[in-house]
């Protein structure tokens, strides 16, 4: 199909999709679509092109996507706020929160590709374990950024921190401290802007998020929400600010949450063998003695303590000293091995605890 589309006009589209900028020039998500650039947008994903220029777009559609012409943007007016207010202060560190489905990837694509029109680099530093756009769920990854991008599959990862659940739950301070930890590794100076899980609605989840605001120490938090719930925890002078969810969200259900999830399980496991570790001189945590049966997330850490890949665990042979594990990570680097709380298959396609 061909689009030809007036400047100040969004093709908005739902994946499965490839599309591509024939003629003409347009943005997504601040980022420039480059022409002849062929752009993807997965099964459940969403982009807006944003048309600057007229332009003649061609896309391909997959059998469940969908596109619509809208007359204006659908970046909400405090998106554009908020990126200004961050430009002009010089902040250096963002924080994003915000439930599921409310934008918060894209807020941090957005900024981050806003503040690249200034600065050298930004840090993306992605803290949702449950819908992680860097890394493997149930893992902290960051990525040092210093051109736009419109699709985080593609960035770089620069470090990771094991957690190994994909509900913050009960890994609360794990999480906190994994964020500071990646934080330090970042070149000082800077700008950071950290993306956090959506769990936020319950009298837990708030004081879990005010303790990670209070250790963090953000010169702004960004709260994606419309609610109240929220905002009766920033009385003590907190400094925030309270964004508009868009209006044209694409919300995923449980069912397609767990598969993004499997995508990413599986990506990370690319090229996967079946690996023994001698567990001579290596530190194991987590590895509850009733309760492995195979199947469980493994972190494979080195000396720093940084992840350097996971694996799904086969068996330990505590007699023979040997972990075996299906993974892709090379035995000589590794220092410790984490369990997690997550059960896989090698295809990634996680098992339920029963
Ligand atoms: N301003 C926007 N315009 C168009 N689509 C958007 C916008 N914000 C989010 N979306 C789409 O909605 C979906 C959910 O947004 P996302 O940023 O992934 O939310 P969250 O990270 O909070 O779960 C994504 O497919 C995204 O592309
Ligand atoms: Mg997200």
């Amino acid at each position: 199909m061909r689009f030809l589309i007036q400047s100040g006009k969004t093709l908005l589209v739902s994946g499965p999709a490839s599309l591509k900028l024939q003629e003409g020039e347009a943005n997504v998500f601040g980022a420039p679509f480059k022409p002849q650039q062929r752009l993807i947008v997965k099964r459940e994903k969403q982009f807006a092109i944003e048309i600057i220029e007229e332009s003649i777009i061609e896309g391909d559609f997959g059998e469940s996507a969908t596109y619509l012409e809208i007359d204006d943007t659908t970046i909400p007016e405090s998106w554009f706020e908020a990126a200004n207010t961050f430009q002009k202060s010089n902040n250096k560190k963002l924080l994003v929160i915000g439930s599921t489905d409310t934008g918060k990837s894209t807020l941090c694509t957005f900024l981050v590709n806003h503040i690249l029109k200034f600065k050298q680099s930004v840090a993306l530093l992605d803290a949702d374990i449950g819908q992680s756009d860097l890394g493997p769920p149930g893992t902290l990854g960051l990525s040092i950024i210093n051109k736009p991008y419109i699709e985080s599959d593609n960035l770089n990862l620069d470090s990771m921190i094991f957690v190994g659940k994909t509900s913050p739950s009960s890994v609360t301070e794990k999480v906190i401290n994994g964020i500071s930890k990646l934080e330090n590794s970042v070149q000082k100076g800077t700008s950071i802007v950290i993306n956090t899980d959506g769990w936020i609605l319950d009298t837990e989840a708030i004081a879990y998020k005010l303790r990670m605001i209070r250790q963090l120490d953000p010169n702004m938090t960004i709260i994606l929400n419309e609610g109240k719930e929220f905002y009766n925890i920033f009385e003590n002078n907190l400094p925030f600010m309270r964004i508009q969810v868009p209006k044209f969200i694409k919300t995923r259900g449980r069912e397609d949450r767990k598969k993004i999830r499997e995508y990413h399980y599986k990506k990370y496991l690319k090229n996967a063998i079946h690996t023994n570790f001698s567990l001579n001189g290596i530190m194991m945590e987590g590895f509850l003695p009733n309760r492995i049966e195979g199947g469980e997330i493994l972190g494979f850490l080195d000396l720093n303590g940084f992840l350097i890949g996971i694996g799904i665990l086969e068996y330990i042979n505590r007699r023979k000293q040997i972990l075996r594990a299906y993974t892709n990570v090379n035995v000589r680097n590794v220092t410790s091995i984490e369990c997690g709380n997550i059960r896989l298959m090698h295809d990634g396609s996680e098992i339920d605890w029963e």
